[in-house]
């Protein structure tokens, strides 16, 4: 009986070798970690609980037969993060690079739908070299399988991916359609095809950093929703978003002890906004102050700055804060930054997270650049993810609200729930210059006759006063109430019930 136990322990200890010593050292002289070294790390201690440790591949062609490894490079389980369940599945580079072949597939569609069944998210960490090349199309049919299973669980329970070294091929797709990607600065790197096939194809000679890196994918392409610089900070990192999400669609946002009071007034937000309009002020000072402790997990940080979006809690329950940026761009509304906004209140939607919007926001860019890429259609993609979402909607007008921004920005056209503004709010279809420019055309060579057209319109217009009259403002509040204002109308909001008619799905403006 001994020797069969002490069978299983020496199984076990050569399985969790993965490719060998060797090739485990080569992963560390790179600063990389191996796959259990990182599911260790992301997991509660001692919570992993392994799946499929023997499985290996079937592939027989090309002297496959002769090159087994305990496990077939990728690492699969569930553990805890802070007590609450989570699948995990890891790419082990140092079996054939990470590669998947078709048993690879199936070990990861395991998880995928154990983490379906069970109403768990799902997190999986990437380092591999794409389809293994040596099965041909058993690989190709093993990621479409795991893309399916992306696409049922997406919106029922949380994806996250986490890009630890190379993802290129087959192996970008899936995290493409799972909510989040995180990347490690200098470590990591996506594309659908490398450098060699790029230099081929186009004649562009790049480097995998310069094609597919984390300065990339967090800046330009908007793939990635932030970049650390290492393993163990980017799983940590991870672990703290885990936190703020819940389990599935069904299960509630997480709440945890709220130790700040919420009706403590923040008299220094009575004067966060500058006297001169057209001064810009962090808009995150403000989401700061309103969040839980100053806890704030952003997404996309670094990418269309003029519109911040991320994770926080009021009152120890999980809201989506969205907030027009006047610190970039003066916080205008362009594409990029509507893409951003739109998919954010969307993931809130799914998930039954609040959505708290901060709105300051002279309108829509103008321009040849913005027209011919498309702003009207990404313009509306935000228009729609806040025009469908149904969790509840809590606005702050803190100054700007122009335009068709104004209605975009969670708006109570929109079925805004509780739309605020403070006294230093400006409602208007534009600014004061642009509108005596175009209503009193005829007097534009006589700067006094403008000067007081302009003044009579600031008086009327550029207040929160004529959309409280209309009731389209539900309170015009003080800055330094708002927490307090948000808490209450949160808890108000708990058993909001809402329900968009039937449809198969909707036809948002891709
Ligand atoms: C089989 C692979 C492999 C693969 C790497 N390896 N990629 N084995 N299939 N796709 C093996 C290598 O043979 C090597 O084995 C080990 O993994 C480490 O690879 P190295 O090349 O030594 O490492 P490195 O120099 O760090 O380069 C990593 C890499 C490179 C950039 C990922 O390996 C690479 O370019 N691989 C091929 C990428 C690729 O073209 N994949 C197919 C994409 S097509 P040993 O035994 O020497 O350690 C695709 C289509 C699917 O995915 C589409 C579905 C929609």
């Amino acid at each position: 009986m001994k020797e069969i136990l002490q069978e299983l322990e020496r199984r076990r200890e050569v399985a969790r070798l993965g490719g060998g010593q060797v090739r485990i050292d080569a992963q560390h002289a790179r600063g990389k970690l191996t796959a259990r070294e990182r599911i260790d790390i992301f997991l509660d201690e001692g919570s992993f609980e392994e799946f499929d440790m023997f499985v290996e591949h079937r592939s027989t062609d090309f002297g496959m037969d002769k090159s087994k490894i305990a496990g077939d490079g990728v690492v699969t389980g569930w553990g805890t993060v802070n007590g609450r369940t989570v699948f995990i599945f890891a790419k082990d580079f140092t079996v054939f690079g990470g590669s998947l072949s078709e048993a690879h597939a199936e070990k990861i569609t395991k998880v995928q739908d154990m983490a379906l069944k069970n109403r768990a998210p799902i997190i999986g960490i990437y380092d591999a070299g794409g389809a293994r090349i040596q099965e041909g199309v058993a690989a190709l049919g093993g990621y479409a399988e795991v893309f399916q299973r992306n696409v049922l669980a997406s919106g029922v329970i949380p994806q996250i991916s986490v890009i630890m070294g190379p993802c290129a091929g087959g192996d970008v797709y899936s995290p493409a359609m799972t909510d989040f990607i995180f990347m490690v600065r200098d470590t990591s790197y996506m594309f659908v095809t490398g450098p060699d096939v790029v230099k081929t194809v186009t004649n562009e000679t790049v480097t995998s950093e310069q094609l597919g890196g984390a300065s990339v994918h967090t800046t330009k392409s908007s793939i990635a929703d932030a970049a650390y610089d290492n393993d163990v900070d980017t799983l940590l990192q991870v672990r703290r978003l885990i936190d703020f999400l819940p389990q599935s669609n069904t299960a509630g946002v997480p709440e945890i002890e709220c130790y700040q009071s919420v009706t403590e007034p923040d008299n220094s937000l009575d004067t966060l906004i500058p006297a001169n309009a057209n001064k810009p002020y962090d808009i995150k000072e403000l989401i700061l102050k309103v969040a839980d402790e100053a806890d704030f997990f952003e997404i996309q940080e670094s990418f269309a700055k003029n519109i911040v979006c991320g994770f926080g809690r009021i009152e120890g329950a999980t809201v989506g804060f969205v907030a027009n940026q006047p610190m970039v761009l003066a916080g205008v509304l362009d594409s990029d930054a509507s893409r951003k906004a739109a998919r954010f209140v969307r993931f809130c939607d799914c998930f039954n997270i609040p959505i708290v919007t901060f709105v300051d926001v002279p309108g829509f860019l103008p321009g040849t650049a913005q027209e011919y890429g498309g702003l009207i259609k990404h313009g509306a993609k935000l228009l729609f993810a806040y025009a469908e979402a149904t969790v509840p909607k809590l606005t702050v007008i803190t100054r700007k609200a122009f335009g068709g921004a104004y209605d975009v920005m969670a708006s109570k056209h929109l079925r805004g729930d509780l739309n605020y503004a403070w006294p230093t709010a400006q409602i208007a279809v534009m600014g004061a210059k642009g509108a005596v420019e175009i209503i009193f055309r005829k007097d534009i060579a006589d700067p006094e006759k403008i000067a007081a057209h302009t003044k009579m319109y600031e008086d009327r217009f550029l207040s929160p006063f004529v959309a409280a009259e209309r009731g389209y403002i539900d309170e015009v509040i003080m800055p330094r109430s708002t927490r307090r204002r948000l808490a209450q109308g949160l808890r108000m909001l708990r058993n909001k019930d809402l329900t968009n008619p039937w449809k198969k799905h909707d036809n948002i403006p891709l």
